[in-house]
């Protein structure tokens, strides 16, 4: 029996970048996309010593109860409320995200949703499909402008700021939130200012969320925060679905208070709330904003990185390049 150390990875990926796992481990690889159920995963988890995972995939307290040989969990994304970090620190699993490598790439998809929204891209074009395009109407699927108009972004991480550096080419006023304000010369790279929470909701004429999701942030944008929108302000969500509450949001929509939305996030993954679907002033994809091929490729060359080093393999052997905050508690490899 091989007495190399075992690992699972959870989805097909890119065989030539996975194929650096197999110098160093057993590798079991899913062949198909899966929606593996909680009861799968632990059973996955029980046999290896670490992992890579996507956002599909749920570890917490329960996942990992059996699994007494995992010492690494690498997720293949920025965000990782996927992950129970509190529950793997305290087993002294090393858990990893890929920061950075998106950061770019979820900044043009979050613009050009936000454009979409704006410009009624994705109902023009339903709209010719469906052969109801009768001749040129001068007053017909009339839009918002970005250029000149006022950007809010809520979560002024590295992705926020790509949004905005990108707003300045369209001459936009960009305003942020944020729980702690960024320093002025990062605010003045950004040509952005911080405002309070009801001020950005109440100002922005496109409103981007690109804030990490946390149990606080849950449904923060609800029903009295859409209303503190204008009637004309556009919505997008390139963050987590659980931020927005989506009946709220549909009833926004459905009533003329918000004009329209873009949302590639969902409260249910793969599910979509069928309110939203019946809306025609929405925009909808399946969770995609990271997804350029280089991108893509990249976030799998730094999540197997970060595997090979927490098993304590490779030149950077139990220095993973992007752990998650807390680590330096969590047991490193050869330690007890
Ligand atoms: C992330 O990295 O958190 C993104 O949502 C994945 O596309």
């Amino acid at each position: 029996m091989s007495d190399r150390q075992k690992v699972w990875v959870s989805q097909p990926l890119f065989d030539d970048i996975v194929a650096r796992l197999h110098d160093h481990f057993d590798v079991t690889q899913v062949a198909e996309v899966t929606n593996h159920t909680p009861e799968a995963t632990a059973a996955a988890l029980r046999e290896v010593d670490g992992v890579l995972v996507t956002l599909n995939e749920r570890v917490g307290a329960a996942e990992i109860a059996e699994a007494s040989k995992l010492r690494a969990v690498c997720n293949l994304g920025v965000g990782y409320n996927n992950l129970d970090i509190a529950a793997l620190h305290a087993q002294g699993i090393v858990a990893t995200n890929t920061p950075d490598v998106l950061t770019e790439t979820t900044a043009d998809f979050g613009f050009a949703l936000m454009m979409a929204a704006a410009r009624r891209v994705t109902e023009a074009e339903h709209h010719l499909r469906a052969g109801k395009w009768q001749g040129w109407n001068f007053k017909g699927l009339l839009g918002a402008d970005l250029h000149g108009s006022t950007l809010g972004i809520l979560g002024m991480g590295r992705i926020g700021q790509g949004i905005a550096k990108r707003a300045s080419g369209f001459d936009m006023r960009v305003l942020y939130h944020n729980r702690s304000r960024l320093p002025a010369d990062i605010e003045r790279d950004c040509k952005a200012s911080w405002v309070d929470f009801d001020t950005l909701f109440a100002e922005a004429d496109h409103l981007v969320l690109v804030l990490p999701y946390s149990a606080a942030n849950h449904h923060i944008v609800d029903a009295a925060a859409l209303a503190k929108m204008q009637p004309t302000a556009t919505l997008t969500n390139i963050a987590r679905g659980g931020i927005v509450d989506e009946a709220a949001l549909a009833d926004a929509l459905a009533n003329g208070r918000l004009a329209s939305a873009a949302l590639d996030v969902f409260e249910g993954e793969p599910v979509v709330d069928p309110r939203l679907l019946a809306l025609d002033n929405i925009v909808l994809t399946p969770h995609v904003a990271s997804g350029s091929l280089a991108t893509r490729r990249a976030m799998v060359g730094l999540a197997v990185d970060n595997l090979i080093a927490a098993l304590g393999e490779g030149p950077d052997a139990g220095n993973p390049p992007t752990p998650i905050a807390g680590i330096k508690d969590a047991k490193r490899p050869g330690t007890a």
